[in-house]
């Protein structure tokens, strides 16, 4: 099928790259023309296991092209996908600017023929009849003879569009393997010549054609109203932030106990109520969607006259998780001032490179406002690659390095990696061999042989 995405961050390149390996003819729209050539070159902007892979694959298959040409993506397309950016204002709101713009760029640009506009992006709820009527506003401004005087196109038989949502649930790290082996696909919206286009589309996906696994029954494809799809996304991604929280809140009373939050959450999670996942007490969530949906989702809820609570003290309890390894190191250290802390991870969490709302960041600032000297050794992190707000922090290329004359490690982020760091030529780099396991990560009884002082959350 032909298929356009409007938008190359995260979710579009790798909506845009998987659809063209599963063999549609998919034109990625960026309005960054830098952007758009890096693409064309066969460069991924964003680090992401196997995306490269596909996109040169389907460069060179000519199954995928990028361009700024907004009019000729929609030209091309049947399916345009809007993928851009959702980012949070600082009220936690979304900011919309961009989905406006797309959506009144395709209707100033929708000629004739039927298109289905897909929102891809995560936008708040109500966001499909919105951009519906953004796109008749876009025909109106210019072929206003199309539409009459109510705003509705007059012949839909010459030009006529369908909205659905069709929310991702990728994980950074795993994007291309979520894609292909997804647990369900969700897609909202009240046309059935859309939803059966869309089901067209993902038919290779949902036979497992792709899959890792390709005999498990096909992946289930859920069929709801517009506004329930765009809120499956968001209560989706607010359960698993919650289930965050909670066990980080066991884990603060296990603290206090001298219960162990692991054995706690192998207990809990063998539920098959509960199940497993999800449930790794430690610094907490970050990263690019838990902090912005979860906030979104309270207002949301503001805007309507309801008090979200219970989210209001996930978001709340996600904070103050952050700072708890700070309390560790002080039990451990006594006073801050003046003593070396090394950071073991900066992203927030293993296998990206991305820095967005990381425990870390919270971790460098109060460490430095207490008088400590920062260090850190990320697998995927540069000192350039840090924002110019965090110089308090100096980052090595190699955890010995790291480790040289500091007084406590903190484990960050959980890369596979630090389970197979020499833990005794680290020890003997230290000025003393304290490790804060801030995600319960590494084996405390292999490190205390080593003679570390160990510390985890709530283990
Ligand atoms: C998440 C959702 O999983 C995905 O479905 C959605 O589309 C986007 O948001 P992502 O942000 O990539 O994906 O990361 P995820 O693997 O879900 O982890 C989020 C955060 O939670 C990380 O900071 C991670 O370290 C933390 N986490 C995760 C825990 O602290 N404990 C856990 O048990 C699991």
């Amino acid at each position: 099928m032909q298929v356009c995405v409007i938008g190359t961050g995260y979710v579009g390149l790798v909506t845009g790259a998987c659809l063209a390996h599963i063999g549609h003819d998919v034109i990625c729209i960026d309005n960054n023309a830098e952007k758009v050539k890096i693409l064309q070159a066969g460069q991924s902007p964003i680090y992401e296991p196997g995306l490269t892979e596909i996109l040169r694959e389907a460069i060179q298959a000519q199954k995928i092209q990028f361009s700024s040409d907004l009019e000729a993506g929609i030209e091309h397309g049947e399916i345009l996908f809007i993928a851009v950016g959702t980012p949070a204002l600082p009220t936690g709101e979304t900011d919309t600017r961009y989905i406006e713009a797309v959506a009144r760029g395709i209707g100033e640009n929708l000629k004739s023929g039927y298109k289905v506009v897909v929102n891809k992006s995560t936008v708040p709820i109500g966001s499909g009849d919105w951009v519906r009527m953004l796109i008749l506003d876009g025909i109106n401004e210019k072929r206003p003879e199309l539409v009459d005087q109510s705003g509705a196109i007059k012949d839909e038989s010459l030009l006529s569009f369908d909205v659905i949502s069709n929310p991702e649930f990728l994980r950074e790290g795993s994007a291309v393997f979520d894609t292909f082996n997804p647990d369900r696909i969700v897609l909202g919206g009240s046309s059935q010549r859309a939803v059966g286009l869309m089901k067209e589309l993902y038919t290779p996906i949902v036979e497992r054609k792709y899959a890792e696994n390709q005999t498990l029954p096909p992946v289930p494809v859920l069929v709801t109203d517009l506004s329930s799809a765009e809120m499956i996304k968001y209560a989706a991604n607010a359960f698993l932030a919650t289930k965050i929280s909670f066990i980080n809140e066991v884990a603060n009373i296990c603290d206090r106990v001298g219960a162990d939050v692991v054995q706690v959450a192998q207990g809990i999670g063998l539920d098959s109520r509960i199940g497993s996942k999800f449930l790794q007490a430690g610094l907490g969530w970050g990263g690019s969607c838990f902090p912005k949906d979860v906030s979104a989702l309270v207002h949301t809820a503001d805007d309507y006259k309801y008090e979200a609570e219970l989210l209001k003290s996930v978001v709340a309890v996600n904070k103050r998780q952050r700072y708890i390894v700070v309390e560790k190191l002080q039990q451990v250290l006594k006073i801050l001032k003046g003593k070396t802390i090394g950071l073991l991870g900066l992203t927030f969490k293993p296998d990206t490179d991305d820095l967005r709302d990381a425990p870390a960041l919270n971790l460098i600032e109060e460490l430095n406002r207490l008088g400590a000297k920062v260090k850190a050794y990320d697998p995927l992190v540069s000192q350039s690659g840090l924002r110019s707000g965090l110089s308090n922090v100096i980052v090595e290329t190699d955890p010995l390095q790291l480790a040289d004359g500091c007084d406590a490690l903190v484990l960050v982020t959980d890369w596979q990696q630090f389970l197979e760091l020499d833990y005794s030529k680290i020890a003997e780099n230290m000025a003393n061999p304290v490790i804060v396991d801030g995600r319960n990560f590494l084996d405390r009884q292999a490190l205390e042989t080593l003679g570390f002082r160990y510390v985890g959350v709530g283990h």
